[in-house]
Parts: structure tokens; C-alpha cells; sequence
């Protein structure tokens, strides 16, 4: 069995390959600039790559072949990827591709391109986590501005996020796409526990020993920040939107899937944290 794994050097995506190869499975890494396999499992599960660009439906074709599950990374910054992602689909139903999960978001209902996944696969998932722990780490927004202005910059005001361990989608990920049973429907995927950003503020202070604010700013000034940061407009008042719809209350719950799928109970932002 070979699961192709879309978006493979991401955030998910890389820790999906890392679990696949771990259990034996064999994962073609999917990029704009395939490269020499540099991720192994400690299992026999075997890599290889293939150049894939949402922008370019001649690499749709090949990705797919002989590929049994797609994990599915929709196009960035793209406001409404359906007309891009339907090609792709077809594809991957002329080649018998069995199973699909595809990354959404808790802050995006149903529907689009999620709606019409059971046109083309027979076993379909959709991801739908919350906002993931990682974005205060690396190069994201709210990591850069801690360690230069010692402040993460939002319009949550004190609307609470379950955060989610990114390590916790893959396995779900995983457990969908080459587990015995191909659950089909909409998983809603949280943290265990839901948090202000003044919470990560105090927790991202007590971990690093350097202190970090919150600092609440209005929807419009949140979206001006993302498009200086290079999000494109349409994208930037999206996101900021999504910090609204936070400080309303939106996210403000929890769900037991990540262990009902896993059989282990979702990793929490501190323990994300210290790993
Ligand atoms: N961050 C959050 O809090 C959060 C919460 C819920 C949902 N999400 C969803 O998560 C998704 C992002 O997933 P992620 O965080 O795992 O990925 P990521 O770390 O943002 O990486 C993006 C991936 O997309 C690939 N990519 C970029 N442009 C591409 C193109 N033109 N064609 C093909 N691949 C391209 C990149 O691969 P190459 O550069 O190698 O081509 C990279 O592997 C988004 O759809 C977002 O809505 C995020």
C-alpha cells in the first residue's frame, strides 16, 4: 500500500510521512521541488518523491498513480480552492485511488470542495482541526513577534482555542488513510483543553523564561498586519474574520475524536510545548 501525501514538507504533511514510514507503509512524497528521500521511519515502509504543483494539473497524474490513500493539502492562501482541487479529484478517481483525507478547518463549515469528496472516493475524510500549537513555534507570525516585540498580536479578545498538536492530526491522518477501516464523514479534531491567547502568553512566558503579551488589536488592524506580513488581501480578511468568530465563542469547545480514532488522548499545548 502507498499513501501519496500532499503538502509532504508542511506541517502536517511531514509528520504524517515520519508516522506512515514508522508503521511499514510506504508514502510518496508529493512538493514543488521533490528532492533526494531525507525522511525515514524506523519501519520498512519505502519513500520516494514526485513533483506536484496545484498550479500545474499536468503533475496531478502522475502523484496519483498506483497510490492506494491521498492525503490532501489544499492549494495556500487560495480563498476558494474547489475549481483548482476538482481536477485533481478526478484524477485520483481514474487511477482507484481508495481513500482520501483532506485537511480543512474547524473555522470552515462544510461544504465546497468537503461536500463533493464521495463523488470521486469511496472512503473520504475530512480534517477539520482547530488552530494548531505550532504557530507560536518556527517561522509563523505569532512566533517571529514573540521573540522580537515579546507579544503574539491578535482580535480573539478572550475567546478561548482548544490548540491542537499538529503530531495528533498526522496520527489521525494516519489511522484514516491506512487503518483497517476507512471512517467516513467530518472529524472535528481539538487540544483537550481550550485556551485565551493571554493563556498561551503566560504559558509561551513560563517556557521560554522571556515575558510575552497579548496584545488585543481590532479585526481591521489584524488584517492590515497579515497582508504587511504578505497574505494576500481576499486571505488576510479571512483570517482575521476567524479571530472574530474566536473572541464570539467559536472554538470554544473540545472533542474526544484524536483519542476515539487514536486510541490516545489529545497532547496538550503545554506538553507541545516542552517537546
Ligand atoms: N495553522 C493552523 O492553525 C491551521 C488550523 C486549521 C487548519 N489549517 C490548514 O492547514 C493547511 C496547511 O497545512 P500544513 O500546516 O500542514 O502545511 P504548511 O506547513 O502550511 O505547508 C504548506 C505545504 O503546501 C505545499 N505547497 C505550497 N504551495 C504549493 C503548490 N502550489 N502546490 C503544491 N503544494 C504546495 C508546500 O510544499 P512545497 O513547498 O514543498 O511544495 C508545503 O508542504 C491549510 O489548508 C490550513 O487551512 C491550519
Amino acid at each position: 500500500m502507498t499513501v501519496l501525501v500532499l503538502g509532504a514538507s508542511g506541517t502536517t504533511g511531514s509528520r504524517l510521512v515520519r508516522q506512515l514510514l514508522e508503521h511499514d507503509i510506504s508514502v510518496r512524497r508529493a512538493g514543488r521541488s521533490p528532492s533526494a528521500p531525507s525522511v525515514h521511519g524506523r519501519g520498512a515502509g519505502a519513500v520516494a518523491d514526485v513533483r506536484f504543483d496545484w498550479t500545474d494539473p499536468a503533475t496531478f497524474a502522475p502523484a496519483v498513480r498506483d497510490v492506494h490513500a491521498v492525503y490532501v493539502v489544499a492549494p495556500p492562501g487560495v480563498a476558494d480552492p474547489e475549481p483548482i482541487m476538482i481536477p485533481f479529484l478526478v484524477e485520483a478517481q481514474r487511477a482507484g485511488v481508495q481513500r482520501v483525507a483532506l485537511l480543512s478547518s474547524s473555522a470552515i463549515p462544510v461544504g465546497g470542495i468537503g461536500a463533493r469528496l464521495a463523488d470521486f472516493v469511496p472512503g473520504w475524510t475530512i480534517l477539520r482541526p482547530t488552530w494548531f500549537a505550532s504557530n507560536f513555534t518556527g517561522d509563523h507570525l505569532h512566533a517571529r513577534s514573540a521573540r522580537a516585540d515579546g507579544e503574539i498580536v491578535s482580535a480573539t479578545e478572550d475567546g478561548r482555542v482548544p490548540f491542537i498538536d499538529p503530531d495528533d492530526i498526522a496520527a489521525v491522518a494516519r489511522h484514516v488513510l491506512a487503518g483497517p477501516e476507512a471512517p467516513c464523514g467530518d472529524l472535528v479534531l481539538t487540544g483537550p483543553e481550550p485556551l485565551t491567547f493571554d493563556d498561551v502568553a503566560a504559558q509561551l512566558s513560563a517556557h521560554t523564561g522571556r515575558t510575552v503579551r497579548h496584545r488585543r488589536i481590532s479585526v481591521t488592524d489584524l488584517s492590515a498586519r497579515l497582508r504587511g506580513d504578505g497574505i494576500p488581501g481576499a486571505f488576510a480578511d479571512l483570517l482575521a474574520g476567524m479571530d472574530a468568530a474566536i473572541a464570539q465563542g467559536a472554538e470554544d469547545r473540545t472533542t474526544s475524536v484524536v483519542e476515539e480514532i487514536t486510541g490516545r488522548p489529545a497532547r496538550s499545548f503545554r506538553s507541545f510545548l516542552s517537546r
